[in-house]
């Protein structure tokens, strides 16, 4: 088993974690990436800066985000929904990096959806003590695609639930270059955050970021 793990952080893969059928854990999965991801991010936050979204009931979200790809993931005081536009700037969302595109898609195939195309990546980033509350990704129009969530920085409880909203979660601790992807039967779980302990991470100082591949259209 050890030699096995040491191999597989060698070819920079990291080691799988089945949470139910359709969802796994793809540990460290991005780590071998994060140069590239760092930088694409940084270009992509100076032209799409991080925002605080109202909620459809006129609450400031605690968690910031942007986007890219063709569409994004928004929300107002009209609704959550996917816009090839950033309300910001009136432009559209900065394309989606290469390196965005290929981690997203490399990481469904080793969880055994292959070829994933996604056209909209949300950014979250999550300061200490910010959360985010149990949901389900139900705003996208082809549910066969799955769903592939990057984390970055400062480590995470990820919270994975059932079908609805009372089922018990799973409390999944995430850390740097984590990638879990959920499809399948498992598409519509819910999921969530805890609210993030103080912590610091050399890449991101307090920050915890999080990186969601989605097709949306
Ligand atoms: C999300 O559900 O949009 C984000 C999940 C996470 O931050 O890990
Ligand atoms: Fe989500």
């Amino acid at each position: 088993m050890t030699l096995d793990l040491f191999a597989e952080l060698e070819q920079g893969m990291g080691w799988r974690e089945e949470l139910d059928a359709g969802a796994v854990v793809l540990r460290r999965f991005a780590l071998p990436r994060q140069a590239e991801l760092f930088a694409a991010l940084e270009r992509i936050t100076s032209q799409a800066p991080l925002r605080h979204m109202v909620t459809p009931g006129g609450f400031r979200m605690s968690v910031a985000m942007s986007n890219c790809g063709a569409c994004g993931w928004l929300s107002d005081r009209s609704g959550y929904r996917y816009d090839a536009l950033d309300p910001h700037s009136g432009k559209p969302w900065p394309p989606m990096p290469q390196a965005f595109l290929q981690l997203a898609q490399d990481a469904a195939a080793a969880a055994g959806f292959a070829g994933f195309a996604p056209d909209a990546c949300l950014i979250n980033r999550y300061e200490p003590g910010t959360r985010l509350s149990l949901h389900q990704d139900k705003d996208e129009c082809d549910l066969s695609a799955p769903i592939v969530s990057v984390s970055l920085g400062v480590p995470a409880t990820f919270l994975f639930g059932g079908g609805q909203r009372a089922d018990k979660c799973r409390r999944v601790p995430l850390a740097h270059g984590d990638v879990v992807v959920w499809g399948g039967l498992a598409r519509l779980r819910y999921h969530g955050v805890l609210p993030i302990k103080a912590a610091q991470h050399p890449a991101t100082g307090s920050h915890r970021i999080n990186l969601t591949f989605r097709k949306a259209r």
